[in-house]
């Protein structure tokens, strides 16, 4: 029985390869470690059973349309928005994500986020370096408190709950909006539900956590930041399409809001010249939400089972 070919669009380690060499024949992108070139990933999917991809590939109505033996497309992501999901499943492939193992990573991260903007974390640690550092002082540095704030919570999925989880901890209030009731979160994080306009005014922070849709592309724009308070801080860990990066930038510089922890960006990767690098109330993070290594190994085990399944004629695991 010839192997189903499977082609990965990154450099996998080779241990955790290994085990699927067996199952599949593996093809793979591993000149460099960045995205593969779009004409050579047309001409590997017009030949694959299977593509194990990352968020950078864009796999649309063309590269299903060249994908003809294309049985399904593992993304290594529990974001899906650069796959056209519809396009997807009416050319019969299944596409899957990976939710779950990354949950408390991203929720860690996102916390992570929230502190160092808050208490200016990059900012100090920059101040010594910087050979700044000359004398102790009562407000050098100050910042905003974390305990006894209230956290908005914007996409109230797992990721979200995750990170109420750590805000009670905290000892902060919770609201969240969210497209349905949470009631677990309700009844044991005492998270409020909130219209968004609500939970954007009584925040102190502000977390994105959102997939991309249609419906949420820049739902964080001029006036949602114009409804957020002056000391508010915005934590975007979702996508950067859901915010309006100028609007953003305003509110940023016209004093509408503190400061904002981005780990996400509307073009990725950003230069250093991005405006909102150059300023001092926001922290920039490289898109490492989910980067832990052990998190990152179950992300491309998920993907390569997820395979596994489908090529076996079975169910995936986690289709989306
Ligand atoms: C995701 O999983 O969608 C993240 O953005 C990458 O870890």
């Amino acid at each position: 029985m010839m192997k189903p070919v499977v082609y990965v669009t990154r450099k996998i380690p080779d241990d955790v390869l290994q085990p699927y060499r067996e199952v599949f024949n593996i093809r793979m992108w591993e000149k460099e470690d960045k995205p593969v070139p779009r004409d050579i990933l047309l001409r590997e999917a017009a030949k694959a059973d299977g593509l194990l991809c990352l968020l950078t590939e864009s796999v649309d109505k063309e590269l299903l349309a060249a994908a003809k033996n294309l049985k399904v497309v593992a993304n290594m992501a529990v974001g899906y928005d650069n796959i056209d999901v519809e396009a997807a499943r009416s050319n019969g492939v299944v596409v899957t994500n990976t939710p779950d193992v990354l949950t408390e990573t991203t929720a860690d991260l996102t916390f992570a986020l929230l502190m160092a903007t808050a208490r200016r974390v990059v900012e100090a640690a920059d101040y010594i370096r910087e050979g700044k550092w000359d004398y102790w002082s009562p407000y050098l540095l100050a910042g905003s408190d974390i305990h006894g704030k209230t956290i908005g919570i914007a996409g109230m999925g797992r990721i979200g709950e995750a990170v109420a989880r750590r805000a009670k901890g905290f000892g902060m209030s919770i609201q969240y909006n969210n497209r349905s009731r949470k009631e677990k979160a309700e009844q044991e994080l005492s998270a409020v539900y909130k219209n968004f306009t609500a939970m954007l005014q009584g925040s102190d922070f502000i977390v994105s956590l959102v997939p991309l849709t249609q419906k949420t592309a820049q739902m964080f724009d001029e006036e949602a930041f114009r409804n957020m308070k002056s000391s508010a801080i915005f934590v975007n860990v979702s996508r950067g399409g859901t915010v309006d990066e100028q609007a953003l930038y305003d509110a940023l510089t016209n004093g509408q809001i503190r400061a904002a922890g981005l780990d996400v960006f509307d073009q990725e990767p950003i230069s250093p010249e991005h405006p909102l690098v150059g300023l001092q109330n926001v922290v920039c993070l490289p898109h490492i939400g989910s980067a832990s290594e052990a998190t990152r190994t179950k992300m491309l085990k998920l993907s390569l089972d997820n395979l596994k399944a489908v090529l076996d004629g079975e169910k995936a695991i986690t289709p989306v």
